[in-house]
């Protein structure tokens, strides 16, 4: 019969696979119903005119409407900006009111009350733990998992509020390990960053730039072999969060060549941004008579030292170490009392006071498009793997991230190369609630052309632009992830 909508002469890309233009594909009630060879026909039609269509995007790393972020993006200003940027799905995190208040679930039941009919895009929610209980591993956890789909929690082993010991870490990985539960790792040895920070507030250095001196690669690179340590040890998979270093990648490529099951997470921040940004004597454009906007660029782990560095995190994008690529959109305003400018006391800048985190939420794909596919450094298949299979897979998104019968029909379409003109980014062009993207002044090649929600266009780039409603974004369930997971080690002590 007549489809809703009829998709055609793009090159269709999944995960493996590239489909020629010759490809249709059918699309009803929200689903793709039919992928042929030969033409079908539908109440609305768009012709790819030769560019890649591939599955709308997963971001699996945003922060939004997050109660310790009060500068932040909402649930609509964020999810808002994730559709022009080709997102149709994102994973943001609920977190526990305070580090003595135990009840998760109700943490949950007040982020659904936030998102709920004030999202674009379509979501789901990853839990951080900062505190693990016996009550909140053994039943709240469970009851996450198997009644709200909640099949992944963030750990920390920095941050005063979030740190975990070793010990509590186990704890967490064990318990996972019996739920299949994803764990999420954000990896920073917190003893050498406080040390290092003692030694620069002794010093009075606390421009935005020591930021990143107080948080070294070692640090990161330490973390990253103890908690791999660990999870060999409990045998459970884990996802290391937001990895900026050359020799954490390689430990982790070392970890995946034994089987060991670690997955790991890079941010366009560590692709293309230098610690040279944290600096007010700097050449960029962005930089103009403010010394502390080097403020917009503290983010944790922080932006490395060399372009070298930057070359190391490419290599692993290419090699197929990092598995997924998310933005960790952690923005909060600049100029705003409770923003970046908190870093501002009586005038006196202190890293350790500015909210950590950037906006990227609407930049992450079209910049490792552009940067990536574009320049063929990466393939469009591994672009599709890094920026929508697998996270899907990852976490357990059932209906997303491909492009085959029976799944929603998300969608990114782009320009074909070379028919869009190429543009300078410039914040007035994003729609996140954000006074400032540290993207700004990139030239970006291509972009978005039509992003489509379960059969809608919700992102018209040469029409009329964004027309989703905010109303329309679902609360996706997930399932348990499908890489892979525990092989049964130790099972007579562990089970
Ligand atoms: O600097 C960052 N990334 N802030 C957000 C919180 C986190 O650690 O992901
Ligand atoms: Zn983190
Ligand atoms: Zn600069
Ligand atoms: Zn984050």
């Amino acid at each position: 019969g007549q489809f809703d909508l009829v998709i055609h002469n793009g090159l269709v890309v999944v995960g493996s696979d590239v489909m020629p233009p010759s490809t249709y594909i059918g699309v009803k009630g929200g689903i793709i119903e039919q992928i042929s060879a030969t033409p079908l026909t539908g109440k609305k039609i768009i012709d790819a005119e030769g560019g890649y269509i591939m599955p709308g995007g997963i971001d699996s790393h945003v922060h939004l409407s997050q109660k310790n972020t009060p500068a932040g993006d909402t649930f609509e200003s964020g999810t808002r900006s994730a559709l022009p940027g080709g997102t149709t799905t994102v994973i943001p995190f609920a977190i526990q009111n305070s580090k003595d208040d135990f009840d998760l679930v109700s943490a949950v039941e007040e982020y659904h009350t936030q998102a709920k009919n004030k999202s674009y895009c379509d979501y789901g929610f990853h839990v951080i733990i900062s505190n693990p209980s016996d009550e909140l591993l053994g039943t709240q956890l469970p009851l996450l998992a198997q009644q709200h789909g909640i099949t992944s929690v963030k750990v920390y082993t920095t941050y005063p509020r979030y740190r975990l010991s070793d010990e509590q870490l186990l704890d967490i990985l064990l318990s996972n390990r019996k739920l299949g539960i994803t764990t999420m790792i954000h990896a920073e040895n917190a003893d050498i960053i406080d040390f290092i920070g003692k030694k620069l507030e002794e010093k009075k250095l606390t421009d935005p730039f020591y930021h990143s001196v107080s948080r070294p690669k070692v640090a990161e690179d330490e973390a990253t072999y103890r908690v791999i340590s660990l999870s060999k040890m409990i045998d459970v998979p884990i996802l290391i969060v937001h990895m900026s270093s050359e020799t954490a990648l390689a430990t982790v490529r070392e970890a995946q060549n034994n089987l060991v099951p670690i997955f790991a997470e890079t941010c366009p921040q560590y692709l293309f941004l230098t610690a040279d940004y944290l600096k007010h004597q700097c050449s960029h454009h962005v930089h103009k008579n403010d010394p502390f906007e080097g403020a917009k660029y503290i983010c944790s782990p922080p932006l490395r030292q060399s372009q070298s560095e930057l070359d190391g995190v490419w290599k692993a994008i290419q090699n197929g170490t990092v598995t997924v690529f998310s933005s960790d959109h952690a923005p909060t305003i600049y100029d705003h009392p409770l923003g970046k400018k908190a870093g501002l006391v009586n005038g006196i800048p202190h890293y350790k006071k500015v909210p950590n985190g950037l906006p990227g939420i609407e930049t992450r794909m079209p910049l490792l498009f552009c940067k990536g596919v574009e320049t063929g450094k990466i393939t469009a298949q591994r672009y599709v793997e890094l920026c929508c299979s697998n996270p899907a897979k990852l976490y357990g998104l059932e209906q997303k991230g491909t492009i085959a019968v029976g799944k929603d029909a998300d969608f990114v379409i782009w320009y074909p190369k070379g028919k869009m003109t190429p543009f300078i980014l410039s914040n007035s062009m994003l729609h996140h609630g954000i006074d400032y993207s540290p993207f700004e002044g990139v030239e970006f090649t291509n972009w978005p052309r039509y992003t489509i929600l379960r059969g809608s266009v919700v992102w018209d780039r040469d029409n009329d632009g964004l027309l989703a409603s905010k109303i329309t974004g679902q609360y996706v369930k997930r399932a348990a992830s499908s890489m892979a997971g525990p092989v049964g080690k130790l099972s007579y002590i562990f089970e």
